[in-house]
């Protein structure tokens, strides 16, 4: 597996694997890599000749320098874990090679990013689109993998996606959970033992607030109520909770056809922002 740092490079890399007409996917990934990305990289080999994961800790969404900061960086050992996925090369670039110059331009999401994530984090959506529509002009794959996890930043770049023409497929592919259902997150290595031991809860109040909703109870009473469940939990300080249609993000008042909304939320365990979502 080559490993890439120089976007030159990469592009005369995949300019003779073009010409022997292989199918290139991309996984696009800030690093910390687990069994989650992992999945996302499966995905890819078994649907394209070449597969190619992208590590770069992007500045340019972060809206808070401490979460920057802190943010794991173990290139040695993602490199082995895509190596053993079957990736086909890695592109590791530093943030002097994404971004020789600080972009000007600006990218408005509208009301995808007025809600949950992008009301939390002003500016994040605009970074992310500026790296993801970078890696897709750089690497121009045939298909671009990304988890439901980040179900807005699925539906943030299925927009882009649409509005710049991309000529690409997304592959959305499902959250990967630990045994006790926490969903896989690079920030889990961040919380401690006690943390890590609450940290289920997440998952246990979404599930129970989707079986309540299959059951018929109302939308806005089994939201209030998960929002308790959050806020009356000594370990969880809560940034959001909404149920929400999954393309347009905005709230739902009535559930929709199956796997069209999804609850999603937002917690502090300590120090550490999790997120996660339950599709409907
Ligand atoms: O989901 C992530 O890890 C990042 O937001 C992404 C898509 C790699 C862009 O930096």
């Amino acid at each position: 597996m080559e490993v890439f740092t120089s976007i030159n490079d990469l592009k005369s890399f995949l300019k003779l694997q073009r010409a022997q007409n292989k199918s290139v996917g991309l996984v696009p990934t800030m690093g910390a890599l687990h069994p989650g990305h992992m999945s996302l990289i499966k995905t890819s080999t078994t649907e394209n000749d070449l597969t190619i994961g992208s590590v770069f800790v992007n500045p340019v969404q972060f809206n808070n320098a401490q979460d920057l900061e802190k943010y794991p960086r173990t290139l040695e050992a993602d490199c082995i874990m895509l190596e053993e996925a079957g990736c086909s090369a890695v592109f590791a670039p530093t943030v002097e090679e994404m971004y020789a110059e600080k972009p000007l331009m600006r990218l408005d999401f509208g009301d995808l990013e007025n809600v949950m994530e992008g009301a939390s984090r002003p500016g994040h959506f605009n970074g992310v689109g500026i790296v993801v529509a970078r890696f897709f002009n750089i690497v121009q794959p045939d298909k671009a993998y990304f988890g439901q996890k980040d179900l807005q930043q699925v539906a943030v770049i299925k927009r882009l996606v649409k509005d710049m023409a991309f000529p690409l497929e997304l592959v959305v592919c499902e959250t990967v959970r630990e045994i006790d259902g926490l969903a896989m997150s690079s920030r889990n290595s961040r919380l401690s033992k006690m943390e890590r031991v609450s940290a289920p809860f997440i998952y246990k109040t979404l599930a129970e607030a989707k079986n309540r909703l299959l059951a018929g109870d109302s939308i806005e009473s089994v939201a209030a109520d998960a929002r308790t469940a959050f806020l009356k939990h000594q370990d969880f300080q809560l940034d959001y909770l909404e149920i929400v249609n999954n393309n347009s993000l905005q709230p739902i008042t009535r559930l929709g056809p199956a796997g069209s909304s999804a609850i999603c939320t937002a917690v502090y365990l300590g120090a550490v922002r999790l997120i996660d979502n339950i599709l409907l």
